[in-house]
C-alpha cells in the first residue's frame, strides 16, 4: 500500500483529481436525469425529457426551475398520443428560465409572476405562449398556468423535490400545463417550408438563395425526417457575401449552400457537448467539406481555415429540425483559401467542372455515414488526422482525453 502513493505518484494523482474536478464544475453542473431518477414516480417524465433532448438542455442551463409531473399526470398526456415534438414543446414549457426555490415561490414581489420558459427560449412559442403565470394563492396554495391559457392557473406546486441553488430547483405541480400553443400538432418535420421559417427570422437572403437551387434545396428537405440541422448566414453576412458566391461554378453554389447543412439533428447542447469535426450535406469522400464546432465559454463557434461564424440565435429547434443562425457565412477551405499558415501542399482547387454529377452520388453515402462521426468526434481520429486543420485536431484530441481520463476516474469510483 506505501509504495504505491509514494510522492510523485501521490503529486500526479492530486494534480488529476484537480483537473477532473474542474472539468466536472464547468462541464457537468448538474443532472435532472440522476436527479429524477432517485423518485421513481416521475420516471415517465424523466423518461421523456431524455427522449426529447430536454434533458441535456437543462443540464447546460443554470438559474432554472423544472415542473415535474408524476406518472399519472404523464398518462394523461400521452393518453392524447401527441407527437415527440409537441411533447417536447409541452414539456419545454415547464422548464422556467429563473430559479423558483419553495420559499421564493412563496414569497413573489407583488404576489404574481410570469415566467419565461425554454419553449419560449426555442422560438417555436407564438406571441406569449411561451411564458407561465406563477400566483400565490389563498392558503399558502400556488398556482400555475400557461400564459395562454386564459388567466386560468389549473395546475398547484405540489413539493420541492430538489434544490441546488441557484442553480436548478426541481419542483413536482399537480398536472401538465395546459396550453393551446404547446398542444398544437406540429407540422410534419419534412413538410416545412424551410425558406419560409429562415425568411422571417432574419435569414431571407441565404433562405431564398437556398429555394432558388432546386438541388441543394431538395438535399435539405431529403434529410429532414433522419434529421437535420441548418446554419443560416444573417442577412448582412449573405448580403455581403453574394458577389463571391456568384463567382463561384455551379457546383461551387451548390457545394456552398449544402455546406451549411449537417445531415444530424443536434440541438444547442449536443453541439456544446459534442466539440470536433462535422460533416455537413456538402461532405463527400474525396473532397472533405466540413468544418470544426468549438466551444469559447457559451459560445458556439464553427471554423473553417477560412471563417470562424459564431451561431447567434435558435430560429427553429423541433426533432428532427433545427436551425441556427450564424454571424458569417462558412467558407468551405475547398473553395476558400484559408487564412492559416499552411505548411503541407494546398488541398486540391475548386471541383471540376463534371463535379456534380459524383458529388450527388457520392453525398447519398455519406449522409447515411455521417452521424457516427458527427456524433463521437473522439472515435475517428482519422478524420482528425488526415485533415490538416490543427485546431480541429487538437479538440477531438483534447475529447479523446477527456473521455480515457473520465472512464478512468468512473472506474476508480466503481472501487
Ligand atoms: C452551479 O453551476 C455552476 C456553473 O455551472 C457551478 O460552477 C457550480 O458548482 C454549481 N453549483 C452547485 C451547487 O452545483
Ligand atoms: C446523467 O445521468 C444519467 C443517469 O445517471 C447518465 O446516463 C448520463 O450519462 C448523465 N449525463 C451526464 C451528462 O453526465
Ligand atoms: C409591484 O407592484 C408595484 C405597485 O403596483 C409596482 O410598482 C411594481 O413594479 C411591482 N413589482 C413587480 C416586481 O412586479
Ligand atoms: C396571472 O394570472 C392571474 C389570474 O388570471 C392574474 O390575476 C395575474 O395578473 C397574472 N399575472 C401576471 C403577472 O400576468
Ligand atoms: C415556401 O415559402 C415561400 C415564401 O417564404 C414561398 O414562396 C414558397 O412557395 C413556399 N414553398 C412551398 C413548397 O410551399
Ligand atoms: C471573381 O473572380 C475573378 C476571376 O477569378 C476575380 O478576379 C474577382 O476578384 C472575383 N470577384 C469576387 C467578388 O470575388
Amino acid at each position: 500500500m506505501q509504495h504505491l502513493l509514494r510522492p510523485p505518484t501521490l503529486a500526479a494523482f492530486t494534480a488529476a483529481l484537480l483537473f477532473i474536478s474542474a472539468i466536472f464544475s464547468t462541464s457537468n453542473a448538474q443532472n435532472i436525469t440522476r436527479i429524477l431518477e432517485k423518485h421513481p414516480e416521475f420516471s415517465t417524465f424523466n423518461h421523456y425529457l431524455t427522449l426529447t433532448h430536454l434533458a441535456l438542455e437543462i443540464n447546460t442551463r443554470t438559474t432554472i426551475t423544472v415542473c415535474a409531473v408524476d406518472n399519472s399526470a404523464m398518462t394523461n398526456l400521452l393518453a392524447k398520443h401527441p407527437s415527440i415534438s409537441t411533447i417536447k414543446n409541452i414539456l419545454s414549457l415547464h422548464v422556467l428560465l429563473d430559479y423558483f426555490g419553495a420559499k421564493k415561490l412563496h414569497q413573489i414581489t407583488n404576489g404574481t409572476a410570469l415566467a419565461a420558459t425554454l419553449y419560449q427560449a426555442t422560438g417555436s412559442a407564438p406571441g406569449s405562449s411561451g411564458f407561465v403565470n406563477i400566483t400565490d394563492l389563498r392558503g399558502g396554495k400556488v398556482g400555475f398556468g400557461a400564459e395562454d391559457n386564459n388567466g386560468a392557473l389549473p395546475a398547484l406546486y405540489v413539493k420541492s423535490v430538489e434544490e441546488i441553488p441557484y442553480n436548478i430547483s426541481v419542483i413536482q405541480i399537480s398536472q401538465i400545463l395546459p396550453s393551446p400553443a404547446a398542444e398544437a400538432p406540429t407540422p410534419a418535420p419534412s413538410q416545412q417550408n424551410l425558406t419560409a421559417i429562415m425568411s422571417v427570422h432574419g435569414c431571407k437572403i441565404f433562405g431564398d438563395t437556398l429555394s432558388a437551387f432546386h438541388e441543394a434545396y431538395s438535399t435539405f428537405t431529403d434529410n429532414i425526417d433522419g434529421g437535420l440541422t441548418v446554419f443560416c448566414p444573417v442577412d448582412n453576412a449573405f448580403k455581403a457575401f453574394l458577389p463571391k458566391f456568384k463567382n463561384l461554378t455551379a457546383a461551387g453554389k451548390l457545394a456552398l449552400l449544402e455546406f451549411h447543412g449537417v445531415p444530424v439533428y443536434q440541438t444547442i447542447a449536443m453541439l456544446k457537448s459534442n466539440n470536433g469535426l462535422m460533416n455537413t450535406l456538402a461532405t463527400d469522400g474525396a473532397e472533405k467539406y466540413d468544418f470544426s464546432v468549438q466551444n469559447d465559454g457559451d459560445q458556439i463557434t464553427l471554423k473553417t481555415k477560412a471563417v470562424t461564424a459564431k451561431v447567434t440565435d435558435t430560429i427553429i429547434d423541433d426533432v428532427p429540425l433545427a436551425i441556427y443562425a450564424i454571424n458569417k457565412v462558412l467558407l468551405p477551405e475547398e473553395l476558400f483559401k484559408g487564412k492559416a499558415p499552411s505548411p503541407s501542399p494546398a488541398p486540391a482547387p475548386a471541383p471540376a467542372a463534371d463535379a456534380p454529377e459524383a458529388h450527388k452520388k457520392k453525398k447519398k453515402k455519406k449522409v447515411a455515414d455521417a452521424p457516427e462521426p458527427a456524433d463521437s468526434p473522439a472515435e475517428s481520429p482519422e478524420d482528425a488526422a488526415d485533415d490538416t486543420g490543427d485546431d480541429s485536431d487538437g479538440a477531438v484530441r483534447f475529447d479523446g482525453i477527456v473521455v480515457t481520463v473520465l472512464s478512468l476516474v468512473f472506474g476508480f469510483l466503481m472501487l
